[in-house]
């Protein structure tokens, strides 16, 4: 298994390069996966493949154009005993090659959002997968430059925490993943503003990526707190008992009623915000 060690090592490394890079701090906490939960397995009289129920749909295809031909395509890499696949826009998940009848599979993230650093798009990040203690597995695929497209790692650099790295030559144009050539023009010229008033010393370097995060957000490559919180608000809740749920209902009555009012007072019929 000397060989599989080495290739492991390697990972390690390159990855630590790239966190060194990005954030000296992180770096010290890179641990491979060691052990695979053993999470799922309580249902022996399921087959493993059905329990593959994502949380969420996946975001819109979003950043550079000519990554958008990755899209429904599929990139698997083994390690131990386990298949993992990296569907970008999509997915990534993990599936235990064995035959018993419940080797484990799961879903390590759902496509949501970009990690960008330094103004550049550098990986893509997939979260809300299965559940892990009161978390959520998640995963931040780093793209990276090679000659084919390619998954080539998997590591675990903290609990439920996955990183992994795809080559690809779609990415090995310096300018290949620049955030500000992807934007719309009006977000450009924002852009442009921003730029200004940092070289007039009319902003710190804290507002500036403030501002600059809060454009990236506009531009659908980050998710706002606020559409975190509505993803939380749409989960179905439960109740223990009929005084919870009688008020849960009041609460949305009310603001139901607040929202129609709203529709009224804009002169909006009703029925034109199914659908949107
Ligand atoms: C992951 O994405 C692929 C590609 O779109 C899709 O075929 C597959 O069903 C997805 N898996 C899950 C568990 O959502
Ligand atoms: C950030 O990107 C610019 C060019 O886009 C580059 O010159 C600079 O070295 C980068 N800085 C870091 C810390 O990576
Ligand atoms: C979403 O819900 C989780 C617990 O279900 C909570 O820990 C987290 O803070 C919530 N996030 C937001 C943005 O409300």
């Amino acid at each position: 298994m000397w060989g599989r060690r080495a290739a492991r090592g390697q990972c390690s490394l390159m990855m630590l390069l790239l966190a060194l890079h990005a954030h000296p701090m992180i770096a010290g906490k890179m641990k491979i996966v060691e052990e695979p939960s053993t999470y799922g397995f309580n249902n022996q009289f399921m087959p493993q493949r059905n329990k593959l129920q994502p949380k969420m749909k996946p975001s819109p295809i979003s950043g550079p154009s000519h990554l958008r031909r990755l899209d429904g395509k599929c990139f698997s890499f083994m390690e131990s005993s386990y298949k993992y696949e990296f569907c970008p826009f999509h997915n990534v998940t993990q599936h235990e090659q064995s035959f018993r009848f419940n080797a484990y599979s799961g879903i390590l993230g759902i496509w949501q959002e970009w990690a960008i650093e330094n103004n550049t798009f550098v990986g893509m990040w997939m979260r809300e997968g299965d559940s892990c203690g009161d978390k959520k597995r998640q995963t931040k695929v780093r793209l990276v430059c090679g000659r084919s497209n390619k998954l080539v790692c998997v590591l675990e650099p903290s609990t439920c925490i996955y990183s992994m790295m795809f080559e690809t030559p779609l990415v090995c144009h310096p300018h290949s993943l620049l955030v500000y050539p992807t934007l719309p023009e009006s977000l450009q010229r924002k852009w442009d503003d921003v730029e200004q008033s940092f070289y007039d010393a009319l902003i710190t370097e804290q507002g500036y990526n403030k501002l600059l995060k809060s454009l990236f957000e506009e531009a659908g490559y980050l998710k706002s707190a606020s559409e975190i919180e509505k993803q939380n608000k749409s989960k179905v809740t439960k109740f223990d008992s009929l005084g919870q749920c009688q008020e849960h209902y009041e609460k949305l009555s009310k603001e139901l009623n607040t929202l129609e009012d709203l529709l009224i007072h804009h002169g909006i019929p009703r029925e034109r915000r199914v659908g949107v």
